[in-house]
This record gives structure tokens, C-alpha cells and sequence, in this order.
């Protein structure tokens, strides 16, 4: 896709989540916050079905996966034997002129050079390289006057329970930069509590933090964040099998809510952390980020995560099979997706322009069960004679539904608003409404209208619905 056409597209899906109050760019009164964003009224919805329909297809519908939320804050030894204090940086390049910020191996990307994870003298040899080709720019202002890569942490500290307001190497407590930190810290517990065999499943929620160099990705990348993840705990021998048996779950559950075929693919990573021995994500064709982008990672993480929280906390954490005597530390498999990632996947694919007549319409066509609201009340007139059985209609769906009522504006702008925000149904209550005791019912991405029986109106939008 041109870059100006998804640059486009970009401003336009940006614009839609801030005037429809899906997504706020944070503190904006005191100038904002870089790569902070704000949840409004259909953006919080919105997540939150993602959310459940995460949690149904990872705890609810399995009896092999328990449900966690642990604490942000957790001990600092956490992060250090899991590697984090020392090695979870990224290579960091600055524009001495407009001070703007940019990751290395982004920059390259943009050149095609691939070197995610490359040590920081690769990443400065191609760097000078393009700088000596003249071809070294900052995207925000143009200047060729950058810096050359260096190490920044990407974990974000803080000094809670602290007795002092100082922030030293002492008191530093770091906000979790990964929600499974939580899971293995949990993992006996939860064995002793809930007597899981292996293999089983930790399934939570979460914020995240990290102090990401930021590239204008909207919230593709943030600062804070909610992760979705399940680590798996099983046998090295089971591996394998459950390995694909979870790329299958995840994969099929994208397509479950709409995502197409052609929408996703599978990136091999090929350099894999070495406690690693296979690493797929899933990637995402964003129309606004013009491009095929990672948004879940499915991780055989082997028994580093609990080997190494075993050696730093003097705590066993192994396994004992009553069945065959045998004493392990069991191996991880891991789902891990962000959440926010996942609400800008789904706007960015139900995002549609359609022409109708002379108009442009702009319509979510999200999955009815991930849209914000599922109907919306639309009384034709302020006359009380039709907004006291549209409230009335209202009040009855709202036990079963988020439903919206709505008397502003013309019948026409407002069936506008309810596309813009997804909205599958709109019921409108009319003149006639008082004689047949019927409302029209619009479907948002046909725009049939039907004719209903009030009496039977919530029975229709249930099975439309589910
Ligand atoms: N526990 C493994 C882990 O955290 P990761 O590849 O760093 O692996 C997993 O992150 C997923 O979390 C990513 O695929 C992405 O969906 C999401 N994610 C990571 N960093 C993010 C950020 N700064 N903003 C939004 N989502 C992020």
C-alpha cells in the first residue's frame, strides 16, 4: 500500500476512536503522555469483549487451563532470574536536532534489513553504512544529524513500599513488563491448591509496562499495556504434540471471530532465545500500518522460566508424577498476545467505506459479539407519544443486552453514529409503531430493514446475536 494512502487511513482510524470515544490519546490536557492511550465508552467494551471471548476459548470451554490475576508488582529477584534487569533492552537512536526517538533495527526495517535482535555492532555497521549513503534520516524532522544505536532498558521502576522517596538500586521495584512473570511465580499454588495434573494451563489478564522507544504506531505499541497470556506446563515429552495443538487453537480462533485466511500468516522466528526451541507468532496484515504485524507469539520456552525462579528463591518447583515416579521440572508452552493489540487488529479490520448514494459511509463491521453495543433504540421522533415505548423497549433489552437509546439528530445521522461504532442493530420506533405494535429493525452491514413485533424483539436480536 502507498504510504500516503496508509498514512491515510491511519489519521482516519485515529480520528474515529477519538470522536467516537474508543480511544483517547492519555493526559491530553497536560499535552499528553507519549504512547499512553485513554479507553472511552466503546473502546472499554470493545476490549472487554476481547477480552471474555479470550478468556471463554482459553478457561471457560477447557478443563486443562485455570484462570490467575496476580499482582503488578512482584519481588525484584523476579525480573533478575528471569533475565529481564540485564538483558530486556532495545537499541535506542536519537535525532540530536528534534529529539525524537526511534528503535534500530525499526529503522533498518525500513530498508529492508532485517535485524530484530542483532548484537548493537551489526546494528551500527548498517546504521553508518546508510549514513555514509546519505539515505540516514529522522522520519519526524528530517535532520541527518542521529545518533548512533545504544542499550535502553525497557523495564520501568518505581519505588513502592519504599521507605524512602528516593529511587536507588536498593528500593527499585519494577512494574511487571510480562504478565507470566505472575504465572510462574504462581505456579505451586496453584498445584497445591487446585491438585492440577500436568499438562495443564495458567491463564491471566493484565497490565504490562515498558518503556518502548516509540514509533507513531497509534497503540500497536505502548508504554502500558494488557497482555493475554497461558503458560502451559507439561512433560518435554508432550511437547511437541501440544506445541501444534495450540498454534491450532489460536489460529482457529481469529478466524472464529472474522479475521480471514488471507488476513493472517505465520512468522518462524529464527533466532530463538536459547532456552527456546520453537517460536511462531501470528501476524496480521494492518491496512493502517500498511503491512503484516506481529500480534500473539506461541513460545516453547523449555524449563528455563521455572529452573531459573527455583535456583533464585531456594523453593522446589519441580513435578512429581505419581503415575511414573518421575521427578522434573515441568517445560512451557506459551500463548501471549496483547490485548490492546488485538482491539486495534479488530477496528483496523472492520474499518469499511462503502458509497452510498453520493455519500461516503464509514461502518465497523466488527463481530456482532466483540461489537460495543449490540442495539440501538432510536425513537423517529422527541414526541412523547414515540419516546415512551422506545424507553420502554429500551429498559427491556438492557437486562440482556448493552443496548444504547438514542433521540438526538435526525434518524439518518444517527443510524451514521451507530455504523461508526459497530453497532449491529438499530431498532427505530415509529408513527406506525403505535398502531402494529412493531418496530424496523436496520442490520448495519446490509442495511435491510425488517419489520418486528415488539413482543418478539428480544428473542430476535438473541438469536441474531449468538
Ligand atoms: N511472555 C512473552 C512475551 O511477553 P512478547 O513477544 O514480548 O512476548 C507478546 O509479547 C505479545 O504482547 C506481543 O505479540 C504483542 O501482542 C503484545 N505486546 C508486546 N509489547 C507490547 C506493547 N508495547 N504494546 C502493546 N502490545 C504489546
Amino acid at each position: 500500500m502507498p504510504n500516503q494512502a496508509k498514512n491515510n487511513l491511519m489519521e482516519k482510524m485515529i480520528s474515529l476512536c477519538k470522536r467516537r470515544g474508543f480511544v483517547y490519546p492519555s493526559s491530553e490536557i497536560y499535552g499528553g503522555m507519549q504512547a499512553i492511550y485513554d479507553y472511552g465508552h466503546y473502546g472499554t467494551l470493545l476490549k472487554n469483549n476481547i477480552r471474555d471471548a479470550w478468556w471463554k476459548a482459553m478457561v471457560q470451554m477447557r478443563e486443562d487451563v485455570v484462570g490467575l490475576d496476580s499482582a503488578i508488582f512482584m519481588h525484584p529477584t523476579t525480573w533478575i532470574a528471569s533475565g529481564h534487569v540485564a538483558g530486556f533492552n532495545d537499541p535506542q537512536v536519537d535525532c540530536r536536532k528534534c529529539k525524537s526517538r526511534f528503535r534500530a533495527d525499526h529503522i533498518l526495517e525500513e530498508f529492508g534489513i532485517s535485524a530484530d535482535k542483532a548484537p548493537l555492532e551489526e546494528l551500527n555497521k548498517h546504521l553508518e553504512k546508510l549514513r555514509e549513503e546519505k539515505k540516514l534520516k529522522c522520519a519526524n524532522c528530517g535532520s541527518t544529524d542521529l545518533t548512533p544505536a545504544k542499550i535502553f532498558s525497557l523495564m520501568v521502576k518505581s519505588n513502592i513500599g519504599s521507605p524512602t522517596d528516593e529511587l536507588k538500586e536498593e528500593n527499585v521495584v519494577y512494574l511487571r513488563p510480562e504478565t507470566c512473570g505472575g504465572i510462574y511465580l504462581e505456579y505451586k499454588n496453584t498445584v497445591d491448591s487446585l491438585h492440577k495434573k500436568l499438562p495443564f494451563g495458567i491463564a491471566q489478564v493484565g497490565k504490562a509496562f515498558r518503556n518502548e522507544i516509540v514509533a507513531r504506531q497509534f497503540i500497536f505499541r505502548t508504554r502500558e499495556f494488557e497482555q493475554m497470556e497461558m503458560q502451559y506446563f507439561l512433560h518435554p515429552s508432550a511437547m511437541k504434540e501440544k506445541y501444534e495443538m495450540w498454534k491450532n487453537i489460536r489460529w482457529q480462533w481469529y478466524l472464529e471471530y472474522g479475521i480471514k485466511r488471507s488476513e493472517i500468516h505465520w512468522y518462524q522466528h529464527e533466532k530463538l532465545a536459547h532456552y527456546a526451541s520453537e517460536a511462531f507468532d501470528i501476524e496480521y496484515n494492518f491496512k493502517t500500518l500498511g503491512g503484516f504485524k506481529e500480534i500473539e507469539g506461541i513460545h516453547a520456552r523449555g524449563n528455563w522460566d521455572l529452573s531459573q525462579h527455583s535456583k533464585y528463591s531456594g523453593v522446589e518447583l519441580d513435578y512429581f508424577d505419581e503415575k511414573t515416579g518421575e521427578k522434573f521440572i515441568p517445560h512451557i508452552m506459551e500463548t501471549s498476545v496483547g490485548l490492546s493489540r488485538l482491539v486495534f487488529m479488530f477496528l483496523d479490520q472492520a474499518y469499511t467505506e462503502e458509497k452510498v448514494g453520493a455519500e461516503i459511509r464509514v461502518v465497523l463491521k466488527l463481530d456482532k459479539r466483540l461489537a460495543p453495543m449490540k442495539a440501538a433504540v432510536l425513537p423517529l421522533s422527541k414526541k412523547e407519544e414515540l419516546t415512551a415505548p422506545a424507553r420502554e423497549i429500551w429498559n427491556d433489552l438492557k437486562r440482556n443486552f448493552m443496548v444504547e437509546y438514542d433521540e438526538t439528530q435526525s434518524i439518518g445521522k444517527r443510524y451514521r453514529r451507530q455504523d461508526e461504532i459497530g453497532t449491529p442493530y438499530c431498532v427505530t420506533v415509529d408513527f406506525e409503531t403505535l398502531k402494529d405494535k412493531a418496530v424496523t429493525v436496520r442490520n448495519r452491514d446490509t442495511m435491510k430493514q425488517e419489520r418486528i413485533k415488539i413482543k418478539e424483539l428480544g428473542k430476535y436480536l438473541d438469536k441474531k446475536l449468538n
